[in-house]
């Protein structure tokens, strides 16, 4: 007589291990355009520096995702068949302000997509499925990180009053469509009837101009930058350099919303590459931050120079690209030897430091503008060759960024 093989215990089949998968991947790579749209538009510091450092974390966790999806399904990025989750992601956008957008992502998506990664951590087949249990504890590993971080900030601008009663209606909303989508897995009982938009809701459109919070004091460009003190004047000149450091939030800014209108369009590896030149961008704007604070002056005061991203808005995303990546990128790297050479010969380590990894960084930048201007010109059926393209471009930078008011290096 032979014995009964003995059954599973529940854990989850590779069919459901799938379209969960595919779930969390969609949620976090909608998260990433969402993000991006809105990184511009963000006027609270740290608010806008947390976006920048998620959407290079999320793009980590959508790659692990995808890389592990493409072993197990054909084509790797798939849209969920569930509406309501679609519907999740796509009213997310819409909040009512930049609190609004915080509160439903740190305090709804998040929160939930947190747990059920850390459920099926354990449910999956821990050898069979081991793949995805790596991917996600990694991903649970950032994800709480990030929750951390995002909590008490949260906390304090609620005791400061700056959720205002749009923050709670809006956050109900995005409860009821989480609910309406079964929760992040789909297996939760659902709402009754679809939730109803709020009033508060407000369509997004992309922003054309940057944003800062009260505390900077100073948004054009005026005093110390309209007159760079001179390179033979090494203490002046460091000060300027640092400052201007602390402004490349506006590169940031110009590579998010490149990534906010190209999202569709253009490769997964696009995308990957350019979350990157944004997180760096929001580094060396810290690192700037950084430099100030050790020497004793406040980088709330530096100019903002908010013309240059909104000079720069007035182009189409791929001149965006190419004059930040072959104007700003290229030509700033005669200019940053000088400075490594001069703070070395000085002994001011930090400097050194600081612009050397500065310069590894921009390296990528250019190598990632000639990798994907080609593809980028491809996707908007730019006529022009490249090099016609880029000379013309160019032409415009030289022209109106280069000479005259806006003659500053930001990036
Ligand atoms: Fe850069
Ligand atoms: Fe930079």
């Amino acid at each position: 007589m032979s014995r009964p093989l003995p059954s599973s215990s529940g854990e989850i089949d590779i069919d459901a291990n799938r379209r969960l998968l595919n779930r969390y991947r969609y949620i976090l790579h909608e998260g990433l355009r969402i993000q991006a749209g809105w990184l511009p538009a963000v006027a609270r510091f740290e608010l806008k520096c947390e976006l920048g450092r998620a959407i290079w974390e999320d793009t980590q966790h959508v790659n692990a995702l995808y890389l592990r999806l493409r072993e197990i399904q054909s084509p790797a990025f798939q849209k969920p068949a569930d509406a309501a989750l679609v519907r999740l992601m796509q009213e997310l956008l819409h909040a009512p302000g930049e609190y609004a957008l915080a509160v439903a992502c740190w305090r709804v998506v998040k929160p939930a997509l947190h747990a059920a990664l850390v459920a099926h951590e354990t449910a999956t087949f821990p050898n069979s499925d081991l793949p995805s249990v790596h991917a996600i504890a990694h991903i649970v590993y950032d994800e709480s990180r990030q929750l951390a971080r995002m909590t008490p900030l949260l906390a304090q601008w609620e005791s400061e009053g700056r959720l205002g009663p749009e923050v709670a209606g809006w956050e109900t909303y995005v409860r009821a469509l989480l609910q309406d989508a079964g929760g992040i897995t789909g297996d939760e009982p659902r709402g009754a009837t679809p939730a109803v938009a709020p009033s508060v809701r407000q369509p997004f459109a992309a922003p054309v101009e940057a944003a800062r919070d009260e505390r900077f004091t100073d948004l054009g460009s005026v005093g110390r930058v309209a007159v760079p003190p001179a390179e033979s004047d090494y203490e002046e000149h460091t000060i300027f350099e640092f400052e201007r450091y602390s402004s490349e939030m506006l590169a940031a800014e110009t590579v998010a919303l490149v990534m906010y209108h190209h999202f569709a369009n253009m490769p997964w590896e696009f995308l990957y590459d350019a979350s990157r030149h944004l997180y760096d961008e929001v580094r060396h704007c810290l690192m700037g931050y950084e430099w100030m604070r050790r020497h004793g002056t406040n980088p709330f005061e530096t100019p903002q120079c908010l013309n240059i991203f909104k000079w720069r808005a007035q182009f189409r995303p791929v001149e965006q690209y190419c004059l930040l990546t072959m104007g700003n990128e290229v030509n700033a790297f005669p200019y940053r030897h000088r400075r490594v050479e001069e703070h070395s010969a000085r002994g001011n380590r930090l400097s050194e430091q600081f612009v050397r990894y500065d310069i590894a960084d921009e390296t990528q930048h250019v190598r990632f503008g000639n990798r994907w201007l080609p593809e980028l010109i491809k996707a908007v059926g730019e006529p022009r060759s490249l090099e016609q393209f880029t000379a013309d471009m160019m032409e415009i930078w030289h022209r109106e960024y280069k000479s005259g008011r806006l003659s500053l290096q930001v990036e």
